[in-house]
């Protein structure tokens, strides 16, 4: 008898769940990448090449998932990455995503571009969780923006840098979300789209709302709608940003900066050198330069370039509890997920992302288990047969 998949488990089975329950253009803004997303498939396919080498008869009674990541306690080396336009995916997507991180002992990572602001995120409880910032024309906002941040209990702060300018996204194009669309078209990627999903449309288009960007709606006072916001934000990035400006960001910023979005080991020690605290390895979910090498191939020489001066992570492409250990062996102190805790968010709201959490964590207790490893720090490339 075929399974009957009501119990979602995995970052696919909340996938599935998403994509029946999202209108089309939104369930692809989350899902797709850039171009041809080769780069978004690679992310994935890289991890799969990875056979862990196991081990057996250790004594594993006590396997610790737990560890510090960016100066944060977390029950599992996991963050949520920032994820702009949550709040349309599910009602009040962020603050859901608040709940479920601190059950879960990890931290969430609010986006520039959220639709719950950095205040309304702040009210759910007082454990702290990481800002990720995009450099704006303004620097007026940006530091408004970061008193902000710190004013609500921010300490760690991820600047996003492989964003100079925005890579194209077909999905969003043909969609008609990312402009273009004639009157016909908006009205199907729209009005007609939101009819056929009756749940998403009272759950979140109307008790979800304002559908504001939270973090900026004091800058664009008329912008009403997402799109609108998008237009500002898009014209807002700064394409000229340097590492001068990492220099101005750490004279203003006073907690952990981490840069988020380099593959070379040169960009990362740029990034250190700058005053960084640390780097995500990172190809921003294969949603920028499509092509690139996946962030998983990329981390090894980065973590060998900045080991023991700085904190290093990574993401795209981390699918389970099994990544997360493949990506420690690798070099990482811990990652960041984007789509799967969005999926889940969609499918599923805080309930969902808990969960997947947990599945998150049985597998990597699993995979330290039979590789003789009972403590995160005991996981190193030995764990790892190479790629096959
Ligand atoms: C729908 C969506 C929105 C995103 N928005 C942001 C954002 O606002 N800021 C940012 O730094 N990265 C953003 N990212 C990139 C993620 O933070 C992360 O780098 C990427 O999703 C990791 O790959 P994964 O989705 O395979 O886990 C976004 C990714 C997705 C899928």
């Amino acid at each position: 008898m075929p399974t009957m998949n009501l119990v979602p488990v995995t970052s696919g089975d909340y996938r599935r769940i998403a994509e029946r329950k999202l209108p089309r253009a939104l369930f692809d803004y989350i899902d797709g990448g850039a171009y041809g997303e080769v780069t978004l498939r690679r992310n994935v396919s890289d991890f799969q090449r990875l056979a862990p080498r196991q081990t057996v008869m250790r004594d594993v009674s006590g396997v610790d998932t737990s560890t510090v990541l960016a100066g944060t306690k977390v029950a599992l080396p996991v963050a949520l990455a920032p994820v702009g336009m949550c709040g349309m995916f599910a009602r009040r997507a962020e603050v859901q995503a608040k709940r479920a991180a601190d059950r879960a002992g990890i931290p969430l990572t609010l986006s520039t571009v959220s639709i719950c602001s950095l205040e309304e995120v702040a009210a759910v409880s007082e454990i702290p969780f990481w800002f990720q910032l995009y450099m704006l024309r303004d620097r007026g906002v940006v530091t408004e923006m970061l008193e902000r941040a710190w004013g609500v209990g921010v300490r760690t702060l991820v600047f996003t840098v492989d964003l100079a300018v925005v890579g194209e996204r077909y999905r969003d194009t043909r969609n008609g979300i990312a402009g273009g669309a004639n009157a016909w078209g908006r009205f199907r990627a729209g009005l007609l789209s939101y009819l056929s999903h009756p749940r998403w449309l009272v759950d979140v288009g109307i008790k979800g709302k304002p559908h504001l960007f939270g973090n900026l709606s004091n800058y664009v006072p008329a912008a009403t709608s997402v799109l609108e916001y998008r237009e500002w934000v898009e014209s807002q990035f700064d394409p000229s940003v340097t590492w001068e400006d990492i220099e101005w960001l750490r004279g203003i910023w006073k907690g952990k900066l981490i840069i988020k979005g380099v593959l070379t080991p040169e960009d990362a020690d740029s990034a250190i050198n700058a005053g960084a605290d640390g780097v995500v390895v990172s190809n921003h979910g294969g949603r920028q330069l499509d092509g690139v090498a996946s962030s998983i191939s990329a981390l090894p020489a980065v973590a060998e370039k900045l080991v023991g001066r700085a904190e290093i992570m990574m993401d795209g492409g981390v699918r389970s509890g099994l990544d997360v250990f493949r990506a420690r062996a690798l070099g990482a102190s811990g990652v960041m997920i984007g789509r799967p805790w969005a999926y889940a968010v969609a499918a599923r709201g805080e309930a969902g992302v808990v969960k997947l959490m947990e599945a998150f964590k049985r597998e990597m207790v699993v995979a330290m288990a039979l590789s003789g490893a009972t403590r995160v720090d005991d996981i190193s490339a030995d764990n790892i047969q190479g790629p096959v």
